[in-house]
């Protein structure tokens, strides 16, 4: 691989990376890029290792052989806090310290800027009220994190990764628990991010979501990267099937037209599909 290749197109990248557990090796020779400023989403079956892949990308977990690269440099050779400006990890799940305050958890975000020598500032201040506002949790600063509900507490979360203001945010399932509407609010403001420059990188179930939201996808099963690319070019019935075994349709989101799965009855002797797209009668299997 040469550097024209990866160059200023990739802030963060594994290299031939082997990650796992202990002696539980998850992947191996694994090597992804993350394109600068996109918007990417990693799907993948239970357990296939997005959230180990996520986790040595945010430098929690060391890769045994290869490396994680920030900006061409090993990953492992920054300062804490230096990766900690750079980037931030919402993780799949995360424990609040007890008796902690919503606006008190979502300040930890800024312990990156504190030191010995800058202590709590208005600028940290700002950071907290705005990630506070941007996920509407505001109205939630004085509360116990431990009585909120799951939804309200994983928004407050998204405020503690938010109130780090890192240009690169990887997130784990971070529309878990929330209800449909809050998901879909949630992704717009993963948007917002985008828009504004941010590079996300989210693990995602809802595959539409992932199809309707992030420009590049990096399609995951048994710790291997299966492929890599835009919705359009790389979600198809036979991608479905290969990675979640399950046959499905993919036809276009009829409000976005970005790719739209839709599984097969397989109860149903045919699967009447005319509704969702009129050129067909019926399928056996999406793409046959
Ligand atoms: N701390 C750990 N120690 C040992 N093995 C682990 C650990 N965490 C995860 N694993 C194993 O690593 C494999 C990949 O797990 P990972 O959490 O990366 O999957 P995932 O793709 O994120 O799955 P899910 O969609 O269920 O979150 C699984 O077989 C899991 O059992
Ligand atoms: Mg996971």
């Amino acid at each position: 691989m040469t550097d024209s290749q990866h160059g200023p197109s990739t802030r963060l990248k594994a290299v031939d990376t082997t990650i796992g557990y202990d002696q539980r090796i998850i992947s191996t020779d694994l090597s992804v890029d993350i394109p600068h400023e996109s918007f990417t989403a990693i799907i993948g079956p239970n357990g296939c290792g997005k959230s180990t892949l996520l986790r040595a990308l945010a430098r929690v977990l060391s890769p045994t052989k290869g490396e994680v690269l920030l900006d061409d440099k090993k990953i492992s050779s920054y300062g804490a806090k230096d990766v900690a400006r750079q980037l931030g990890l919402l993780p799949q799940t995360s424990l609040a310290p007890e008796g902690i305050r919503v606006a008190d958890l979502v300040a930890r975000g800024r312990a990156p800027y504190q030191s010995l020598f800058h202590q709590w500032s208005r600028e940290d201040e700002k950071a907290v009220k705005e990630a506070l506002e941007a996920t509407r949790t505001d109205v939630l600063s004085g509360r116990l994190v431990s009585e909120l509900s799951g939804g309200q507490r994983q928004r407050v979360w998204v405020a503690m990764l938010l109130a780090q203001q890192t240009p690169i945010m990887l997130l784990d399932e971070p529309t878990t628990f929330l209800d449909i509407a809050h998901q879909y609010e949630l992704m717009e403001l993963l948007r917002t991010f985008h828009d504004e420059g941010k590079t996300v990188v989210t693990v995602l179930h809802d595959l539409n979501q992932a199809c309707r939201y992030a420009g590049h996808l990096i399609v995951m099963r048994d710790g291997k990267i299966i492929t890599t690319g835009a919705p359009q070019d790389v979600m198809t019935p036979e991608l479905v099937e290969e990675v979640f075994g399950l046959r499905a349709l993919v036809v276009p989101d009829p409000v976005t037209g970005t790719p739209n799965i839709v599984p097969l009855d397989p109860r149903a002797e045919k699967n009447v599909v005319s509704a969702v797209n009129p050129e067909h009668e019926n399928a056996t299997a999406g793409g046959r």
